[in-house]
């Protein structure tokens, strides 16, 4: 399988699974006007969407329908929606991503009178279009669309339809070096540029657990699961100080919340330490069959402040709650930050030393077996700088174009005298059929439908 046609299965599956409330999917039937043809394959595999959709009354004609070129989408996919149909002749006869596999993408709808829509599938509104440039300005400022700091540290993101939401520490109120928890987060954007934060979406009175001033919350990462249809949020979970013990981050444990929206107020499920192992800095990963595992630094015993070497991949149980098989993957040094990628069946895990605040080389992994490995058993500097430009990695954002995929490292630049000011550096991914690597950029764009970086 094609690397790009391997990310497009893998993103359509998680479209496939994400199963948006709404299911309008062809309701006003446009014809071929946004249809963004199959380049992300929508359908997926679930398909756990909405209804069947019996179609516009007022088609409006496409204008502009961008086509996709191999888009093969789900495997099951029930729905599917408007975008992808194979001719889409004004929405006469968009028929949808019915079988996930995306289509050729319509030409360039003429208009037409009575588009039969198509079925809903994966509950994305039809006919819209995502915006198709992100510029990403690392010079900043990294501010929200009320002018406000991005507060959205140690994050993730999640692609829901057409809208990325990221995820991260709030640490509007961690104006020295201490990074005790505030709250976590959400922000929404459709071109990866333009952040609206929607929700604080834990926050000190999420349950009465969290209201104390001793924790510590870093690191959030979201998937979503099908078969609950709840959103599964897993993070670090520490204290600044514990009885018995001397210094900060003296707890080392997982905690997950849950819930049915993405960017709604989630639910304290638990803390606790996965397989009984300490548990730090983390990230999650999560395979187009919905196997999800949780990696993260740590083992039995290595709770107290700076001993947590050796990372492991844990595999989460089919509600994504709790963990089931461990498998250690690194034993050699204290790796902080992990982020993944997944190319040609090759698994990828960026990750930092262990230096606090402060920065230092990333490097990674390479695995040509699966998230449990094997890792090969040697990190490659991800040059470059010596401290990857002062920042530190917290995931990987795969774009999924028509003509090529992006991957997309982001990270964070620690302000250690003033987290709260801390911020961003997001760059593209560069491999040369044997390494990857980096090349600093203050301002560079992506075309978010074909997947192409332009530097500027
Ligand atoms: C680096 C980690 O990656 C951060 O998440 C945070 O735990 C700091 N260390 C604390 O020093």
């Amino acid at each position: 399988m094609s690397a790009r046609r391997s990310h497009i299965v893998i993103l359509a599956f998680f479209l496939g699974v994400l199963g948006c409330s709404s299911g309008t999917g062809g309701a006003t039937g446009q014809g071929g006007a946004s249809s963004n043809g199959g380049t992300e394959g929508r359908g997926g595999a679930a398909g756990t969407g909405g209804v069947t959709v019996s179609g516009g009354a007022t088609v409006s004609g496409g204008a502009t329908v961008s086509g996709g070129a191999t888009g093969s989408g789900g495997v099951t996919a029930s729905g599917g929606r408007v975008s992808g149909g194979t001719t889409s002749p004004g929405g006469a006869t968009a028929a949808g991503g019915r079988t996930g596999s995306g289509g050729a993408g319509g030409a360039s709808g003429a208009g037409g009178t009575s588009g039969v829509g198509g079925a809903a599938g994966n509950g994305c509104p039809a006919g819209v279009a995502g915006a198709t440039t992100g510029t990403i300005n690392n010079t900043g400022p990294w501010n929200d669309t009320t002018g406000k700091h991005i507060q959205a540290h140690g994050g993730g993101l999640i692609k829901v339809c057409d809208t990325w939401y990221w995820f991260g520490e709030d640490k509007t109120l961690n104006t020295n070096g201490t990074g005790n928890f505030h709250a976590i987060s959400c922000y929404a954007s459709k071109d990866l540029a333009t952040w609206e934060h929607r929700n604080s979406v834990v926050t000190t009175s999420t349950d009465p657990v969290l209201n104390n001033v001793n924790l510590i919350i870093e690191r959030p990462k979201v998937i979503y699961n099908a078969s609950t249809k709840l959103y599964v949020m897993w993070a670090h979970w520490d204290m600044e100080s514990c009885s018995g013990a001397s210094g900060g981050y003296c707890d080392s444990e997982a905690v997950v919340f849950t819930s049915p929206t993405v960017d709604g107020n989630y639910t304290y499920v638990k803390h606790f330490l996965p397989g009984g192992n300490a548990s730090r800095d983390c990230n999650l990963w999560q395979e187009p069959d919905g196997t999800a595992y949780f990696i993260s630094t740590g083992a039995q015993g290595q709770t107290s402040s700076g001993t947590f070497s050796q990372t492991q991949v844990y595999q989460l149980s089919s509600d994504y709650l709790n963990v089931t098989n461990t498998t250690k993957i690194w034993a050699n040094d204290t790796r902080e930050a992990y982020a993944f990628w997944k190319v040609n069946g090759n698994y990828y895990g960026v990750s930092s030393g262990q230096t606090g605040w402060a920065p230092n080389q990333a490097a990674y992994l390479t695995s040509t077996g699966s998230i449990t490995g094997p890792w090969n058993n040697s990190f490659t500097g991800l040059g470059p700088n010596g401290s990857t430009w002062s920042s530190q990695p917290t995931y990987v954002i795969p774009i999924v174009g028509s003509q090529t995929t992006t991957y997309i490292y982001a990270s964070d630049i620690w302000n250690s005298s003033n987290l709260s000011l801390s911020t961003y550096l997001w760059l593209p991914f560069t491999f040369d059929g044997t390494k990857w690597s980096l090349t600093n950029s203050a301002t560079w764009s992506i075309n978010l439908a074909t997947g192409v970086v332009t530097t500027n």
